[in-house]
């Protein structure tokens, strides 16, 4: 059935998804619904979900506590375009779960989000050039597709306009030194982006003190500094990668973990840059959907619930991801596979190199082929996981240990078959 959907999808939707990443050869599976850790596609194959929204799905897929108050407001009203206080009722959760925020703005994408932080960053600093790093991913517009991570990292820049993208500056991720001499060169920076974790190249953890560094480096400068945690936002503890990590940007990007895979974001930090945003400002942000009404109550019911079972999730998630991780690296030294796994809180990939990864050129010179192949296989055996090298493993709060056993087993399974056919 999702072979002959997706020959139904090509000839009227370009490449036959409505998202890069989605495509994997020969077709993609088509989705029928999907339940906690599990989706079930059209096929009825029934895969444990690793991929889950790309990090959206923190408690797991249909979560009944935020469905059921969606259902509610759905017979209340969709859209409004005016205030509602579940918007200040969300922002309140927001600050109150993320350390030294006090506003916050919430829009629809992450791309929106970043776009945005970059905009009062240069009316803030009164300067122009944006600082990004090999392999983050923050978005589908010209200046932050710069060696971007994700679906992004295989696609041409046909159609950005070089202009735009020459007035950002791109410097390898893990390295200070680049950054300290590039800041010596260049007096017109406005804003250092980063993702804290970088989920958009596999996963690439920062070096010890690198966010603490970046954030030194910036406060000299009188640089903005701009955590893009639309996936860490919620995802690696409460108050997201700025309390995992001890260090707090001068704004932050949130999306994702926010509403359970709801399309909602947020731009979140400090009041004397916030308020430049208009109308109590000058720096233009808007959108329709905006804090629609459907997105915000499954923020709140969201975030309600992570503040509720904080002191189970974020340890059980980390547990998880610890025993793949280490089950997967045990099957990896009985196979003599060349191979290495990053994990953090709740996510791990594995590459096909013996290199550490610290950095995007390390991800492109890891044997991509072999990690298309082991994709297939766990799929075959009922595991869904990122059909790119370029993005993360997730795991939800719907997962369960009979779910990290069963994953063990098929990625042992998986990991002789692609060995056999090297
Ligand atoms: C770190 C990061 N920033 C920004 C974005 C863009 O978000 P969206 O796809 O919602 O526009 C993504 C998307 O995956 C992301 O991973």
């Amino acid at each position: 059935m999702s072979s002959s959907l997706f020959e139904r999808a090509k000839e009227i939707i370009p490449g036959g998804v409505n998202s890069p990443v989605r495509f994997y050869e020969p077709y993609p599976f088509f989705a029928s619904y999907s339940k906690g850790a599990k989706i079930i596609t059209v096929d009825h194959d029934t895969l444990i979900d690793y991929c889950l929204g790309y990090g959206a799905v923190i408690l797991g897929h249909a979560f009944s506590d935020v469905i059921k108050v969606v259902k509610t407001q759905l017979d209340k009203g969709n859209i409004f375009c005016v205030p509602t206080e579940n918007e200040i009722r969300l922002a309140e959760l927001i600050i109150g779960m993320i350390p030294n925020i006090e506003m916050v703005r919430l829009m629809n994408t992450g791309s929106e989000a970043t776009m945005h932080s970059i905009r009062l960053a240069r009316a803030f600093t009164k300067k122009k050039k944006v600082v990004k790093f090999d392999g983050c991913y923050h978005g589908a517009y010209d200046y932050v597709l710069v060696n971007p991570g994700s679906s992004a990292s295989t696609s041409s820049y046909d159609g950005n306009l070089v202009e735009s993208m020459e007035q950002t500056l791109l410097l390898p991720y893990n390295d200070v030194s680049a950054l300290e001499n590039l800041v010596q060169r260049n007096n017109d920076i406005a804003c250092i982006m980063v993702e804290p974790v970088l989920a958009n190249m596999g996963l690439i953890i920062p070096e010890q003190d690198y966010l603490n560094k970046l954030r030194r480096i910036s406060e000299r400068e009188g640089i903005i500094l701009i955590f893009d945690e639309v996936v860490t936002g919620f995802r690696l503890s409460p108050g997201g990668a700025s309390e995992y990590f001890g260090v707090v940007p001068d704004i932050m990007t949130l999306a994702k973990s926010i509403a359970n895979g709801f399309p909602l974001s947020a731009i979140a930090g400090k009041k004397k840059i916030m308020e430049l945003l208009s109308p109590k400002g000058t720096v233009f942000q808007g959108s329709t959907y905006a804090g629609n009404p459907i997105s915000v109550t499954a923020g709140v019911a969201t975030l309600e619930k992570l503040r509720e079972v904080k002191n189970d999730l974020y340890p059980k998630l980390s547990r998880f991801s610890d025993t793949i991780s280490d089950g997967i690296k045990d099957h990896i030294k009985d196979l003599k596979i060349k191979a290495s796994i990053n994990n953090i809180s709740s996510m791990f990939q594995l590459y096909f190199t013996d290199e550490e990864i610290k950095d995007a050129s390390n991800v492109r010179k890891s044997n991509k082929l072999l990690y298309k192949r082991l994709f297939t296989e766990l799929l075959k055996s009922g595991i869904f996981i990122p059909p790119s090298q370029f993005e993360t493993c997730f795991i939800s709060y719907s997962h369960d240990d009979d779910d990290i056993d069963k994953t063990i087993e098929a990625f042992a399974k998986a990991l002789r078959k692609v060995n056999d056919n090297e």
